[in-house]
């Protein structure tokens, strides 16, 4: 079965087919849907979420299936019953595949034995691969290639998926991956540079919100002092190379980890990947059903 779990499925290769097959989705197959019609796809979020949420389901809609959308808080989740059970319960009853966000890390190790795909909406502070996906979408839009490429990522490390998963990815793709940010939410083996020379440095500067649902926090810290310690700010976006770009993979703390007015600066492309989300999805589903790339 061809589910996505993490960025370790995936080699060099695969990534940057699933990326073609996501820009198709963009040009020549703008109208492609799933062979297989009202495919039923079961979107089971165990944690708040946005733009994974309805860009799956957006997704989904214009491949053709038909979603169901589970909620934890009134479903038999409620009354114990465990993840396996559940997962394994819309594969007895005809769903073809499910999305699954859960705070877990790695949940997906419980789920060795459900027979329909897989993809993994995040899982706790391990893997967010649809999102680096998207990530990477909107680089390669940008640069046409990640070898040589310089990425910053900076903010709350220790307690973000997306960084675990964009280093796992852009490292395999040849690029450089520095993180910057508060010496108590470093990661091991995760190499640091300076911010301020990191924005200098960097064509890419992916900020990431504080994480305080993961327990993160500094004490005695006022927003004010962490944009200006650790944040994007109008300082450091002037020292940005002309052609950098700046990324997040949002939801976005205005004003915290990044200035509210450079949310949508020209150099800012976070709402440009959220539209890429819908399109790496639409390639990950195809995939996930068995259809070869474009
Ligand atoms: N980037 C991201 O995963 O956002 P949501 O939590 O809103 O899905």
């Amino acid at each position: 079965k061809n589910s996505l779990l993490s960025m370790q499925d995936l080699s060099a290769e695969q990534i940057l087919s699933v990326l073609g097959d996501a820009k198709s989705f963009n040009s020549s197959h703008k109208d492609w849907q799933l062979p297989k019609h009202n495919a039923l796809v079961a979107n089971l979020f165990f944690e708040a979420s946005t733009r994974t949420h309805f860009s799956f389901e957006s997704a989904e809609y214009q491949l053709g299936c038909k979603v169901a959308d589970f909620n934890a808080s009134t479903s038999s989740v409620t009354k114990g019953e465990s993840l396996y059970d559940t997962v394994k319960t819309f594969e007895a009853i005809g769903y073809d595949a499910v999305v699954i966000r859960h705070p877990k890390d790695e949940y997906f190790k419980e789920l060795e034995n459900i027979n329909i795909p897989i993809l993994n909406a995040g899982d706790g502070a391990g893997n967010h691969p649809t999102q680096c996906l998207l990530d990477l979408l909107t680089m390669y839009d940008e640069f046409k290639d990640f070898k040589g490429l310089n990425v910053v990522i900076a903010g709350d490390i220790q307690h973000s998926r997306v960084a675990a998963s964009n280093k796992q990815a852009l490292e395999k793709l040849g690029a450089n991956v520095f993180f910057a940010g508060p010496e108590e939410w470093q990661r091991e083996g995760y190499p640091t540079m300076d911010f301020d020379e990191a924005c200098k440095w960097a064509d890419v500067v992916m900020m990431l919100r504080i994480q305080r649902e993961r327990g993160a926090s500094l004490a005695n810290m006022s927003d004010e002092e962490y944009l200006e310690k650790y944040g994007l700010n109008d300082r450091r976006y002037q020292m940005m190379k002309e052609n950098a770009i700046i990324m997040h993979p949002a939801p976005v703390n205005r004003g915290v980890e990044i200035a509210d007015h450079l949310v949508e600066a020209k150099k800012s492309r976070i709402f440009k990947q959220m539209s890429n989300g819908v399109l790496v999805r639409k390639a990950v589903i195809k995939r996930a059903f068995g259809y070869e790339p474009f």
